[in-house]
């Protein structure tokens, strides 16, 4: 039986799934994100450069590969072009090699405004959004009034404009003001600048690339924290981020799924509002922040950061049936002389191991502690030579997960990775 493999986050975005997809691409030849937009921010680094994709997958650097924006993501064309031409710029051409489908919604630019105009409306109860208008694009998705690629193609201008008014109205309601015709006009170029790209029907592209055999990875976006039906709610995206994502985004059967690597940090960062069990506000936490420049690549916000919470992580390996276990940032925690991992939760007297449903909850972490490494650990790339401490640690974790970590990470570079 042909089979894809998923990639994606375990904790609340930003785990490095950019970083392994780019590492993976080369088993692979197809690459494929299926939910999302330009609220993802997947940093990779190599032969001293860095790129941050927001809209496009992270296959692109990996030689003649085909890249596919499944149905599931929601593209904001100015955007895109602004990423697409700085990538052509640096000698990355996707022209021939990505292709883009007809089902995938646009973003418009009163999108964004409304994102803009809800969250100022929630005042402190703020989600914390990118601002990019994901939230928004996926309401008129799932109210059916949505705008998609394939309007581009059959009377795109009534389309548009019926759109907008609809926003307008919603706007003039709540007194927001704003101005646009800037926007507009990169946006409508944007438009333009999308129609060289083929557009597709991902779900027969990528049905008949996989029944031809051609090996295909899937790349999430954001985390299992972070969805829409099982993060922490409201305090999520508006998408999807689980391996059930990649059916739904793609057009893929559940039963063509195969291998689902996923990827968590050695320690979990959080941005935006929303609950977060094991924060730091000390010191510590302002330790791994500096260590792991743990700033948003999208919006530049500080993340907030915090020890493993295994918790959280079981319940992610369970949401999306993991079979691999990819550890990221593991250098951050080099020079910690005691490392944390929260084993239960304490919520009002009471342990439990399972992650509540209650956003307001009280949750006293119940914390195991290892011995730190203390040494620098970017330098190793065979895993038998990691010192016992940090075998110690990440080997719970996997007893814990009852999954493998197949991959380690010791640095942002692609050559910073240890196979197992
Ligand atoms: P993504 O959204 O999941 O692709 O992750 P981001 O790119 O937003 O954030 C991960 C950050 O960590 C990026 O700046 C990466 O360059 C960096 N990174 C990835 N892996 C490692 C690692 O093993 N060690 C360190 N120190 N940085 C890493
Ligand atoms: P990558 O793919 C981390 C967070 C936002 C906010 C919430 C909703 O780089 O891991 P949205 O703009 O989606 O409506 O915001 O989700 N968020 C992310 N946090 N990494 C991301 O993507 C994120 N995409 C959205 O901070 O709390
Ligand atoms: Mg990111």
């Amino acid at each position: 039986m042909k089979k894809v493999d998923v990639i994606l986050g375990l904790q609340w975005g930003d785990e490095g799934k950019g970083k392994v997809v780019d590492v993976l691409t080369p088993n692979y030849d197809v690459v494929a994100r299926f939910q999302g937009g330009p609220n993802a921010g997947h940093t990779l680094e190599f032969e001293g450069q860095k790129y941050v994709l927001r809209s496009i997958p992270s296959g692109i650097f990996q030689g003649d590969k085909i890249n596919i924006i499944g149905n599931g993501v929601v593209i904001d064309p100015a955007l895109f072009k602004a990423e697409a031409e700085a990538l052509a710029a640096s000698g990355h051409d996707l022209t021939e090699r990505l292709r883009i489908s007809k089902k995938a919604h646009l973003i418009l630019p009163t999108h964004r405004v409304l994102d803009a105009a809800y969250e100022s409306a929630k005042g402190d109860a703020k989600v914390g959004t990118t601002g990019k208008g994901i939230g928004p694009t996926y309401t008129d998705k799932v109210s059916r009034t949505g705008v998609r690629v394939g309007d581009i193609l059959h009377n795109f201008e009534a389309v548009y404009t019926l759109a907008k008014s609809r926003h307008e109205e919603i706007l003039k309601g709540m007194n927001f003001s704003y101005e646009i015709s800037d926007l507009e006009k990169t946006w409508f170029e944007g438009v333009e600048f999308l129609k060289k790209f083929t557009f597709v029907d991902s779900e027969y592209e990528i049905n008949k690339l996989i029944q031809a055999d051609r090996p295909v990875l899937c790349e999430g976006a954001q985390g299992t924290l972070l969805d829409v039906d099982f993060g922490s709610y409201p305090f999520v995206t508006s998408s999807n981020t689980i391996c059930a994502g990649a059916c739904t985004g793609l057009g893929i059967a559940p039963t063509s799924v195969g291998e689902v690597k996923g990827i968590f940090k050695a320690y979990c960062t959080r941005v935006g509002s929303g609950p977060f069990p094991t924060e730091l506000f000390d010191t510590t936490g302002d330790k791994m922040c500096d260590i792991g420049r743990e700033f948003g690549s999208v919006t530049g916000r500080k993340r907030r950061c915090g020890w493993l919470d295994l918790i959280a992580l079981k319940y992610a390996v369970m949401i999306n049936g993991v079979s691999e276990l990819i550890m990221m940032k593991s250098d951050v925690l080099n020079d910690f002389e005691t490392l944390k991992i929260a084993v239960g939760y304490k919520i009002n007297g009471v342990v439990t191991d399972e992650f509540p449903y209650e956003t307001d909850a009280v949750i006293e972490p119940i914390y195991k502690e290892f011995k730190g490494w203390n040494c620098d650990i970017n330098d190793i790339r065979e895993y038998k030579d990691f010192p016992v401490e940090f075998t110690n640690y990440a080997e719970f974790i996997e007893k814990e997960c009852g999954v493998p970590i197949k991959i380690i990470s010791v640095g942002p570079d692609r050559a910073e990775t240890i196979f197992r």
